[in-house]
């Protein structure tokens, strides 16, 4: 193991040194967690609170009030570091205790001692691949002792983390389930590969136990989680590798799951059974979010991509023949070096052929380290804006005409959680777009079916059918 204490202590003593990795379990701590980023990280976040519960640490939403504040960090793009460290500094200062600053996530990872040496009142410093141990980081720190040592670990111990986990705590009707990790693809813009490591799959066994656990807790709804959740080849307890399509099938027999929905999936890594899976099991929710980043060809081939646009096109036909209602959702990078109007042009003749019911999509970022950030080419950044902008109206005016047509008809919503006005609940159709309704509270954790009133390019208003309500 490479836990490395820094040399720059805060505060320090000889005696500190030899303090041991054991975190005591005293009641009435309290930890913030803000995640950035995917959701992934979302995940992590939630397991980090798994970690901490056993010593004492109950989450808080209030950071000025936290014993220990943990920023969950995205570095996909370069303003997601920014946004960090003025985050930092936000919380030193508005927090009424002297609490242990912690940056975990893919940019903790990426930068490790850069960030150590930018923000001097950051304690701790880990990665995607270590949050397991927090305590240990904690103790290492001598925080308990008053001290504030500095604590670095960016190792990669593989799947060991999954291993030594506590029972994952149930947050809501609706539970997101990490099944894969890290990237081999080596997109030319992309960090992943270097932030989260090979692409490794949990076994299977894990997997299942972890949603079974889930599910008798009262978890309605999961949602398998991976960098390229499709590419998934975890070993069965006899030793075979299964693909997605034999696990979604596996989770949709267990008791208590009603729905299932996976992401993020990569278009080079669609196969029959999965697409046909769509057609053949009822809990597999009519979604499904496939990034192809660029309608241009010759810009595909400079993100090594290893697919085409018509490639693409033809994987979402595939999919509406097995479902013709599945709302296709994608990601896009705009201004990627080199790209030129025509192949811009590409792009929108993509997104207007496709039809999108939400899309994700950004200006190309340059990334340290990645292959893209040298090229010599790059596209400035007025174009970039003005190319986004375009490109963020067709979509919004598609998502927004996708939204519209549900208006009148009757949907299926597992209620999530209390609205966004007072007295309204809030859930997610089957095609995955937020819904608010008024309802009761007592209504959470169930599947109602909601008489659609209204839409916005981002949510839908409804009302629920009269025999749900008494
Ligand atoms: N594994 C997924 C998504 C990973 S990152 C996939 O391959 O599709 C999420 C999204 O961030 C990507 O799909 C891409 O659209 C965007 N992204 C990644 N690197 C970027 C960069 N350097 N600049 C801008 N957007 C980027
Ligand atoms: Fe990044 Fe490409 Fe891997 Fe997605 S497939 S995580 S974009 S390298
Ligand atoms: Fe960001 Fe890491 Fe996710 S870089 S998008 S948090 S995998």
């Amino acid at each position: 193991m490479k836990v490395q204490i820094t040399d720059t202590p805060i505060t320090d003593t000889p005696e500190q040194t030899n303090q041991g990795p054991e975190l005591s379990t005293a009641e009435g701590r309290s930890v913030f967690i803000k995640s950035y980023g995917c959701q992934m990280n979302v995940y992590d976040a939630e397991r980090m609170e798994d970690v901490l519960a056993p010593f004492g640490f109950a989450k808080t939403d209030n950071a000025a009030e936290a014993d220990l504040i943990i920023l969950n960090t995205c570095h996909i793009r370069e303003k997601a570091d920014d946004k960090v460290f003025s985050d930092v500094g936000r919380y030193v200062k508005g927090s009424k205790k002297t609490p242990l600053i912690a940056v975990g996530g893919c940019m903790g990872q990426a930068m490790g001692r850069k960030v150590m040496q930018r923000a001097p009142n950051v304690n701790i410093v880990f990665g995607p691949q270590t949050y397991h141990r927090l305590p240990e980081f904690i103790a290492r720190s001598g925080w308990e002792r008053g001290f504030r040592k500095r604590v670095l670990d960016t190792d990669f111990p593989s799947l060991e983390k999954f291993d030594s986990l506590p029972k994952q705590g149930l947050r809501g009707p609706s539970a997101f389930v990490t099944i894969q990790e890290g990237c081999d693809k080596f997109c030319t813009y992309c960090v992943v590969p270097y932030t989260r490591g090979v692409e490794l799959s949990r076994p299977v066994k894990h997997v299942l136990d972890e949603i079974k656990h889930l599910a008798e807790n009262g978890a309605k709804e999961v949602c398998l989680l991976g960098q390229n959740v499709n590419a998934y080849h975890g070993i069965g307890e006899s030793g075979e590798e299964w693909n997605l399509a034999r696990l979604v099938r596996a989770v949709a027999k267990i008791d208590g799951i009603e729905l299932i929905r996976f992401t993020t999936s990569h278009p080079s890594e669609l196969d029959n059974e999965l697409i046909n899976l769509f057609a053949e099991e009822p809990k597999l929710m009519p979604y499904f979010h496939l990034p192809v980043q660029s309608g241009s060809d010759r810009i595909l081939v400079e993100m090594n991509r290893t697919h085409t646009a018509d490639d693409y096109l033809n994987a979402i036909d595939l999919l509406r023949m097995a479902r013709p209602d599945i709302a296709i959702s994608g990601d896009f990078i705009v201004g990627f070096p080199g790209e030129t109007d025509e192949d811009f042009e590409a792009t929108m003749e993509l997104v207007r052929e496709v039809n999108y019911s939400s899309a994700y999509s950004f200006m190309y970022s340059p990334r340290p380290n990645t292959p893209a950030a040298e090229m010599k080419n790059q596209v400035p950044q007025d174009v970039k804006k003005e190319r986004l902008a375009r490109l963020q109206e067709l979509l919004t005016q598609q998502q927004g005409d996708f939204n519209k047509s549900f208006v009148g008809k009757t949907l299926s919503v597992l209620v999530e959680s209390t609205g966004r006005e007072p007295g309204q609940i809030r859930g997610r159709t089957p095609h995955n777009i937020a819904v608010n309704m008024m309802g009761n509270e007592r209504l959470i954790g169930q599947q109602i079916r909601v008489n659609i009133t209204h839409a916005t390019a981002s949510s839908l208003l409804g009302e629920i059918e009269l025999e749900e309500v008494a």
